[in-house]
């Protein structure tokens, strides 16, 4: 797909939406509406790729950056009126140019490749993507003459009660030829309810010169379906996770209730993982074989290896290597890394640490800022004590140290190899290795301190 360069419209504001973000940036599957689609786009191999930007035209330059070049529509004039102004940057270009919306983000690229087929077997000057819907309200009409052909296409403002009882719609997404395409659009008026430049008006056009205009129908009309509302947002939103579990379980991951099961289109798991009910695992997260994963569990940015189980756990921008055990109830915030063969237990928080491979923390422990070794031993309720009001300090715990109970880690502090801290201390100085800090008041009895003897029968 060489010659084609890809036109994305995108500077409406969305004005269903009710947001102050720009319709596109709503992000659906995971990351913003247009970069569902220009990943769809993208994947047939075109060549270039534009976005006409408008309505919050910083943000959405802002993502864009990287992604695709962008062309500001500075007032929003209509469809039409969107694509000329691309024709400055594009005036070079040659070949087809597929022209589709920021705020249809189901289209797959089998389809935006399909289109393009058709429009070349057809030798067309325009090809239009249809959908049959069962609810054509609020789309453009394709109207065909007595022999099939497409004619043009209706605005739902500007249709008659017989137009608008056709079920075939404006997908909103079209091949052109360049730079043909350009003259056309030049002579586009604006005659109509919305008072628009209508983009669609082209297709007429181009019927009324004699111009072949062809059309294909989507496979499945779900595809071509357009967001301009939060409802049609949760619509979109839908029909991407079944399609993203589907592709996982063809994969061979197990999805015990794919209906409470949310998993951004951006994440990969690996073979015979099983995500268990309320898992919702987002952005770049990776996971390996073998993992069980929930139930109720929350990765954003995690990358895990293989074997590992995680309950009840949320973690974000973490790493996590193999045969780990952890949970229930278990927060891993951002900067953690977990070794191989660790047990992290219940109600644990580990923030900006890293755990060394075979280390235990089996409960109700606070572990931030730290370094903590291999085979090291974190008894119930430790807790390192890493922030003095001020700043953050770190706290290292060397290879098969041993920490009791309920002791506090002032920081910045080290325990070191094979050393132990018994139970209850308050460490607030460094552990030399293989020996025992007790940081605690002596205990004292005070015999007879019950007056009443009644406990003594
Ligand atoms: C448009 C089509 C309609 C089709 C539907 C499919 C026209 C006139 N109508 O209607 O036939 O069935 O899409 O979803 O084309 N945009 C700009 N600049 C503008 C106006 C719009 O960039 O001045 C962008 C919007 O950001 C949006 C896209 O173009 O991404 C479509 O605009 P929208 O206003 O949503 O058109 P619809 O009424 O849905
Ligand atoms: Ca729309």
């Amino acid at each position: 797909m060489e010659d084609v360069t890809a036109l994305v419209l995108a500077a409406g504001k969305g004005t269903r939406m009710k947001s102050a973000l720009p319709k596109v940036l709503h992000k659906v599957g995971g990351i913003p509406m247009i970069g569902q689609v220009l990943q769809a786009v993208k994947a047939i191999g075109t060549r270039r790729e534009a976005v006409v930007v408008g309505f919050g035209a910083d943000a959405v330059k802002e993502y864009l950056a990287g992604r695709a070049e962008s062309i500001v529509q500075t007032e929003q004039l209509g469809t039409g009126h969107a694509v000329m102004q691309a024709e400055s940057l594009l005036a070079g270009e040659k070949g087809t140019l597929l022209v589709t919306c920021g705020d249809t983000p189901l289209v797959t690229t089998e389809t935006f490749a399909a289109l393009l087929d058709c429009h070349r077997k057809t030798g067309a000057a325009a090809t239009v993507l249809t959908a049959k819907m069962p609810d054509p309200t609020g789309y453009g009409r394709v109207i065909r003459d007595t022999a099939g052909r497409v004619a043009k296409i209706v605005e739902q403002k500007d249709g008659t009660p017989d137009e608008l009882a056709v079920n075939e719609v404006n997908a909103g997404i079209y091949c052109f030829e360049l730079p043909s395409l350009w003259n056309l659009l030049h002579r586009l008026g604006n005659d109509n309810q919305q008072g628009e430049y209508y983009l669609t008006d082209v297709i007429g056009m181009f019927v009324a010169e004699g111009a072949t205009v062809s059309a294909l129908s989507a496979p499945d009309y779900r595809e071509t379906l357009g967001v301009n509302s939060r409802l049609q947002l949760a619509a979109a939103e839908k029909i991407l996770r079944e399609r993203k579990l589907e592709e996982l379980m063809t994969a061979g991951v197990t999805i015990i209730d794919p209906a409470g099961t949310y998993v951004d289109t951006t994440v990969c798991i690996g073979s015979d993982t099983v995500l268990y009910p309320g898992t919702i695992l987002e952005g770049r997260t990776v996971i390996g074989k073998n993992c069980e994963i929930g139930p109720y569990t929350r990765l954003t940015n995690v990358h895990i290896g293989d074997g590992n189980r995680l309950q009840f756990t949320c973690a974000d921008d973490c790493e996590i290597k193999d045969g780990t055990q952890v949970g229930p109830f278990v927060h891993f915030r951002p900067q953690t890394v977990i070794g191989a063969g660790v047990k992290v237990g219940n109600f644990m928080e580990v923030k900006n640490s890293h755990i060394g491979d075979g280390t235990k923390l089996p409960h109700l422990s606070y572990i931030g800022d730290s370094d903590v070794g291999a085979g090291v031993n974190i008894g119930c309720g430790v807790i390192t004590v890493n922030y003095d009001g001020k700043e953050k300090h770190r706290t290292k715990i060397d290879d098969h140290a041993f920490v009791g109970c309920n002791s506090n880690l002032v920081a910045p502090v080290e325990i070191g190899e094979y050393a132990y801290v018994a139970a209850g201390s308050t460490v607030t100085k460094r552990v030399p290795s293989g020996a025992l800090a007790v940081g605690r008041t002596k205990q004292r009895n005070i015999e007879d301190w019950v007056k009443d003897d009644t406990y003594k029968k």
